[in-house]
C-alpha cells in the first residue's frame, strides 16, 4: 500500500449531562486524511478548505502531532506525509481538531499495517487534543474512532464504554456563523463546581444512561441538562434560552451546546420530530444569531472513523 485515506465525522460532546465524558458522532459531515511514506518523521503536504488557517508546521498540527505519537507508539520509523481535507467548520463545537486528529491515524495506522488496538489510536489521538484544546479530555476522540455513544470513564489509559442506542434516537445540529475556540471556552469554566451543581449534573448523567438502557424517552429527556458547563459559556451564545426553548417546543428531547458551542445540538424520539425540530432551530438561530446556520440531521452513527480508499502495491 503506498496511500491511505480515512474519514473521520463530526461528534457531538458533553450531550448536556455528561460534560468531559459524553460523546457521539453524526453520519457526517466529517475530515478527511490521506497518508503517504515520506521522508523523515511527518509532514503536512497541504490542508483544504481552511481558508489558510491552521498550521502547516506538522508540530503544531493536531493530526500531524498525533500521527507522531502513534509512530513513536508503534515504533515505526518511517515518514508520513499528510494531506487534510477539512470537511468541519473550524471552531463550530464540532470536533474539528478530533476528527482530523482521527482520521490521521486511522489512515496511518492502516498504511503501516500496525492494526493497532483502538485503545492505542485513542490515546494517539488524544495527543492531538491535548495541542489543540489545552486538555487531553477524550469526549470527542472517543467516539470518533469507536463510533456510537459514549461514556468516556477515564481518558488516559483508555475507559471508554459504548452505551445502548434506543431505537429512533435522532440527533439535530446547527451550526451558527460564529466562531468559539475551544481553549477559550475552556478557561470559562475556572477550577470548581458547587456541590449543589455537581450533585445533579452526576444524577443527571446516570439518568440519561439508565434511561438509555430502558429506551425511556421521557427519562432522557429529564437528563439533558448541563449544570455545568453551559450556565457558564451562555453568553458566548446569543439567543441560547430561546433557541433552546423553540427545540423544546418542536418536540426535542432536549437541546444544549454541541461541546463547546457555537454549535447546538438536540435530541429527538424519531427522524420526523428531529426534522421538525431542525427547523424550528434554524428559525430561531436565524432570529437570534443571524446568518445562514448549517443544519444537519442523522442519526448517532454506529461507524467511527473509518478508511475509504487505499492504493499502491
Ligand atoms: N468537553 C469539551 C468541552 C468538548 O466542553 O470543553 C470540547 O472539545
Amino acid at each position: 500500500m503506498t496511500s491511505v485515506t480515512a474519514f473521520a465525522p463530526a461528534t457531538v460532546s458533553n450531550v448536556a449531562c455528561g460534560f468531559d465524558v459524553l460523546g457521539f458522532p453524526l453520519q457526517a459531515p466529517g475530515d478527511e486524511v490521506t497518508a503517504t511514506f515520506g521522508a523523515d518523521g511527518v509532514r503536512i503536504a497541504d490542508i483544504l478548505n481552511d481558508g489558510g488557517r491552521l498550521p502547516r508546521d506538522a508540530s503544531r498540527n493536531t493530526a500531524g502531532v498525533a500521527v507522531q505519537a502513534l509512530l513513536s507508539r508503534l515504533g515505526e520509523r518511517r515518514g508520513m506525509t499528510l494531506t487534510i481535507r477539512k470537511g468541519l467548520p473550524l471552531s463550530s463545537g464540532l470536533g474539528g481538531s478530533a476528527a482530523s486528529a482521527a482520521a490521521a491515524v486511522v489512515a496511518v495506522n492502516a498504511l503501516v499495517g500496525a492494526h493497532a488496538a483502538l485503545d492505542v489510536l485513542v490515546e494517539a489521538a488524544l495527543e492531538g487534543e491535548r495541542l489543540g484544546a489545552g486538555s487531553a479530555h477524550a469526549d470527542n476522540i472517543a467516539p470518533c474512532l469507536c463510533g456510537g455513544l459514549v461514556l468516556v470513564r477515564r481518558a488516559s489509559p483508555p475507559d471508554i464504554i459504548r452505551l445502548p442506542v434506543p431505537d429512533g434516537l435522532t440527533a439535530v445540529v446547527v451550526h451558527p456563523n460564529l466562531e468559539i475556540e475551544t481553549a477559550k471556552a475552556r478557561e470559562l469554566l475556572g477550577d470548581t463546581v458547587s456541590l449543589r451543581d455537581a450533585v445533579r449534573q452526576w444524577a443527571n448523567l446516570g439518568t440519561f444512561v439508565d434511561g438509555l438502557h430502558r429506551g425511556d424517552f421521557a427519562q432522557i429527556a429529564r437528563s439533558l441538562e448541563d449544570t455545568i458547563a453551559e450556565p457558564r459559556r451562555a453568553p458566548l451564545v446569543p439567543g441560547l434560552a430561546q433557541i433552546k426553548g423553540a427545540a423544546a417546543d418542536a418536540g426535542a428531547l432536549g437541546c444544549s451546546l454541541s461541546g463547546s458551542g457555537p454549535s447546538l445540538f438536540a435530541l429527538c424520539q424519531t427522524p420526523t420530530v428531529a426534522r421538525v425540530v431542525a427547523e424550528a432551530m434554524t428559525t430561531a438561530v436565524k432570529t437570534h444569531i443571524g446568518g445562514d446556520p448549517r443544519v444537519y440531521v442523522s442519526p448517532i452513527a454506529a461507524q467511527g472513523a473509518h478508511v475509504t480508499s487505499s492504493c499502491g502495491s
